[in-house]
């Protein structure tokens, strides 16, 4: 698969190395090219990448990829998007942002944004765990896969990042329509301020036998 990157930071570098070392072609974008260069460099070398990772300019990376994975700051969206330009009609786009902690308050949806402004089909996924889980090959704890949540309304883009989940070594999970992409969104604000308060947010919800009967009796 083709993945056009919308950013070069921590995020673009996790992932996009990861798909790299799995067989994908990946082009990182940035505001800076020698950043965004020296970002592709760094990840060609530590996934011995069959083929090296790309670095281009947002409109690049958008009209490179099969698939367009948005990985900037919020503050940067409206930007970014209108730099990536029309080629983001139509596509599937994998949003990974956040509102920064702490100054989520639930009026302010990245994943809406990215939608109304670029006409693609988003699936909001990666934006509940730390950029350094990302890196781990695979990640897995206490012998268990990561399950990753997807919100999005379009299949085939859903099941495109379906299939980047996988090549993590994760679960991919159904996480409903687009609609819910707001959810996942205060998920991720909740648990990053019972991290940063020194709680263990995985200690919160039960296992799925002691969840309820959900209507089987
Ligand atoms: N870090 C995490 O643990 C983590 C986990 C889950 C989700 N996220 C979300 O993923 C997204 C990317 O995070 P990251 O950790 O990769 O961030 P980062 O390392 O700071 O990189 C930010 C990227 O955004 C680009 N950008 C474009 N416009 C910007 C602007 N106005 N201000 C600042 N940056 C701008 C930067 O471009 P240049 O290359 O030109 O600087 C850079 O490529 C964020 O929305 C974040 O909330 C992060």
């Amino acid at each position: 698969m083709r993945i056009g990157i919308l950013g070069a930071g921590g995020m673009a570098d996790a992932l996009g190395t990861q798909w790299a070392g799995a067989g994908h072609e990946v082009m990182v974008s940035g505001r800076d090219p020698g950043r965004s260069a020296a970002r592709a460099a760094g990840m060609t070398a530590r996934a011995a990448a069959a083929r090296p990772v790309r670095a281009g300019d947002f409109a690049e990376a958008a009209g490179f990829g099969e698939v367009v994975v948005v990985a900037v700051r919020e503050e940067g969206l409206p930007a970014t998007l209108r730099a990536a330009g029309p080629a983001l009609r139509g596509k599937p786009l994998i949003d990974v942002t956040n509102v920064p902690f702490p100054e989520y308050d639930g009026t302010r949806s990245p994943a809406r944004l990215i939608g109304e402004l670029s006409g693609g089909h988003v699936v909001k996924a990666f934006n509940l765990c730390h950029v350094d889980v990302w890196r781990m090959t695979p990640p897995v704890f206490d012998g268990r896969p990561l399950a990753v949540p997807l919100c999005g309304d379009d299949p085939a883009a859903k099941a495109a990042a379906g299939t980047l989940v996988t090549d993590l070594g994760c679960t991919p999970v159904d996480g409903g329509g687009l609609d819910r992409a707001v959810l996942l969104e205060a998920t991720a604000a909740f648990v990053i301020g019972l991290w940063f308060g020194g709680a263990d947010a995985q200690a919160i919800l039960p296992p799925l036998l002691s969840s309820g009967a959900h209507g089987q009796g």
